[in-house]
């Protein structure tokens, strides 16, 4: 495993986000959606950076590929959401890759009358982008590469890693129960 992005970094970039958002919505009320599994560390790092009233939920997505570069079918769970009418939503995930995860939530979060729904991500793949919307906000753009940690999983490991890294070929040997295709959440 390389080390891409360390912990300083990765607390730089969480602060930089937070400032964005601050700038933009102030201590209006603002309702976080994070998308499980993913996007847990950074919520709760983030969170704890922003001021007024803030509510938190959580939605739940996950998208079966047969190899990292080839997209599967995609699953979206939304009944674990609380009653958004009226809200400005931030819906935040840990990676825009082909961003097909939130360009579709956020056309199912369109149907629920929310106020306004953005988007924010701590990385970007931008060579693998296959729809038209972007993030508002962005931490840091990545190269095409399978990256684990602060979050991100590959077979379900490695979310524990306070760092971002890149995966080599020998670590895939090492994963509980490694399979042909694999979950992305
Ligand atoms: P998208 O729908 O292609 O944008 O994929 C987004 C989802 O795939 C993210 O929520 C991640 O859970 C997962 N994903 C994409 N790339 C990676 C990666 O490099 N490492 C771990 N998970 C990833
Ligand atoms: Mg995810």
């Amino acid at each position: 495993m390389k080390v891409l992005l360390s912990r300083e970094e990765l607390a730089a970039g969480v602060c930089r986000l937070a400032a964005e958002v601050r700038r933009d919505h102030g201590a209006e009320p603002l309702t976080l959606l994070g998308v499980l599994t993913g996007s847990i560390v950074l919520v709760a790092d983030l969170l704890r950076q922003l001021e007024g009233p803030v509510e938190v939920g959580m939605v739940w997505a996950s998208s079966y590929r047969g190899t990292a570069t080839r997209p599967g079918s995609l699953e979206l769970r939304l009944d674990l959401l609380p009653d958004l009418t009226g809200r400005r939503v931030l819906l935040i995930d840990d990676i825009f890759d082909t961003g097909r995860t939130l360009s579709a939530l956020v056309d199912a979060l369109k149907e629920r009358g929310v106020a306004s729904v953005q988007t924010l991500v701590l990385l970007r793949k931008p060579a693998r982008t296959e729809v038209a919307m972007r993030p508002d906000y962005v931490g840091f753009d990545i190269p095409d590469a399978f990256v684990v940690g602060y979050g991100l999983d590959y077979d379900g490991v490695w979310r524990n890693l306070p760092e971002i890294c890149t995966l080599e070929p020998s670590d895939l040997s090492t994963t509980l129960g490694t399979t042909p295709g694999t979950t992305l959440g």
